[in-house]
């Protein structure tokens, strides 16, 4: 098993373009079931979330290339219409194929994708969408079986009691060829829906609102291949800005946009960086002493996002004062704090509420990564340590980082991936 070594204290300083939004091109890929040819989407990360997407398109019939970051998918001959347990339980978000294989075949059969590191993630809002598309959902040992009714799937109104993301986007999917108007109230809002819709009008799809809380779908008969460019990943971005404020250096961004990061922008500035926001750029310089920053409550979009919950933990465990975290969600995904404990942090946990008190310095501290997020504030916190960190389980964070310690080394971080049965040299 592989794991990251890093020597900390070091300043980042630089400029960097960040990747494709890995929580775009998923389901964006999964579109491309609806298609029938030859889709090509550009600016996909190297991420194993993709590759994971890529294996269960082509299980089910299309013929994939890759070439770096486009992906060209041929969804002619797509013939089942199930995904087996092994490729399921691959990538937690796999349940947003349920509404790109039921759309396009009219009936689908998934494994129960089970919980993960962050909480049981329950697919009940997905289940009653689709139940209220008059498809059927049975349980068949194991498997959950979703068939349209015999007329197909047809437009309804539909009131998400929360707006989850994936529900939103399969709700998207299944409409987008049903018969008639899908209307969808309290739809989530996050910049990877829009862009799904994008990527689907592109394809000749009639989706009006999406980004909004209501989203409005009239189905049509076919979708005509198109080509698409995936947004800027906003959590990646995020994550790269924290860890220059925790190093205490200055960085550019290039090809961020600049409404997906602004619910990060006030609270680093309240931490004491300098940000500057352009069209297409964002600049972080950070100051001498990171400050405290009061209250972080993690909300669906244009809300604090709960992706950079752990690393902006990690940016005020060392800040000066004391800082409230409030994680409001996912029911379990504090399990980065034992980590940060592990470097010295200080951090009291009362429920879904975390008090971060600032230290001078964290110390290097031998960790493990324990989700993908989490295992990215462990790189933070390895960064602005005094000596040396080591990180294991970092196949969580391959899942969403396109080689993390290449683009900070570019950086000037002291950061290494070794596989561990490799003698360590010096990081
Ligand atoms: C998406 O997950 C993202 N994943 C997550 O990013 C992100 O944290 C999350 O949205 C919230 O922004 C992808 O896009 C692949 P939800 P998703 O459905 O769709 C509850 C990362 O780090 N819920 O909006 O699974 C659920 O339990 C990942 O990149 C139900 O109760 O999130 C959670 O508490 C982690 N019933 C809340 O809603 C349902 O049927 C938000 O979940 C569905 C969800």
């Amino acid at each position: 098993m592989d794991k990251i070594i890093v020597n900390g204290g070091r300043k980042l300083n630089g400029e960097i373009t960040v990747q494709g939004a890995k929580n775009s091109v998923l389901p964006i890929l999964v579109a491309t079931l609806l298609v029938d040819g030859v889709s090509v989407i550009h600016n996909c990360p190297m991420l194993s979330d993709v590759d994971a997407t890529i294996k269960i398109l082509q299980y089910l019939g299309c013929t994939v290339n890759r070439e770096n970051h486009s992906i060209t998918v041929d969804s002619t001959n797509v013939f089942r219409d199930d995904v087996p347990d092994n490729l399921m339980r691959e990538m937690r978000s796999s349940i947003v194929f349920l509404g790109g294989i039921l759309g396009r075949m009219g009936r689908a059969k998934l494994s129960t994708p089970g919980g993960c590191e962050i909480g049981l993630r329950p697919i009940d809002l997905h289940l009653s969408a689709m139940e209220q598309f008059g498809a059927t959902v049975t349980d068949e040992d194991g498997f959950l079986v979703c068939s349209a009714g015999e007329n197909g799937l047809q437009g309804t109104r539909i009131t998400l009691s929360f707006p989850s993301v994936g529900a939103t986007e399969n709700i998207i999917l299944a409409a987008t060829c049903a018969m008639g108007t899908t209307i969808i109230s309290n739809a989530a809002r996050e910049p990877e829906i829009s862009d799904l819709a994008d990527f689907l009008n592109r394809c000749g799809a009639k989706i009006r609102g999406a980004g909004d809380s209501t989203v409005v779908i009239e189905g049509v008969k076919k979708l005509t291949p198109a080509e698409h460019t995936v947004i800027p990943d906003r959590i990646v971005a995020s994550t790269y800005l924290i860890a220059t404020a925790m190093t205490g250096g200055e960085i550019l961004i290039n090809s961020i946009i600049p409404s997906h990061i602004a619910p990060i922008i006030q609270p680093l500035r309240e931490s004491g960086c300098n940000i500057v926001v352009n069209k297409k750029q964002v600049i972080l310089e950070s100051p001498k002493i990171l400050k405290r920053i009061r209250m972080i409550r993690t909300m669906p979009h244009p809300g604090f996002p709960t992706d950079v919950q752990a690393q902006i933990m990690a940016l005020t465990s060392v800040a000066d004062g004391t800082s409230v975290i409030v994680e409001n969600i996912f029911e379990s995904r504090f399990k980065h704090i034992g980590e940060l404990l592990r470097f010295g942090a200080k951090i009291h946990v009362e429920g879904r509420m975390a008090v971060v008190e600032g230290v001078n310095h964290l110390n290097g501290a031998n960790v493990r990564a324990t989700d993908l997020r989490g295992g990215s504030a462990m790189i933070l916190a390895g960064l602005q340590a005094r000596g040396t960190t080591e990180i294991t389980e970092i196949h969580h964070i391959d899942r969403g980082y396109e080689t993390p310690e290449k683009t900070l080394s570019e950086l000037g971080a002291d950061i290494k991936r070794v596989n561990s049965n490799e003698k360590q040299g010096n990081a």
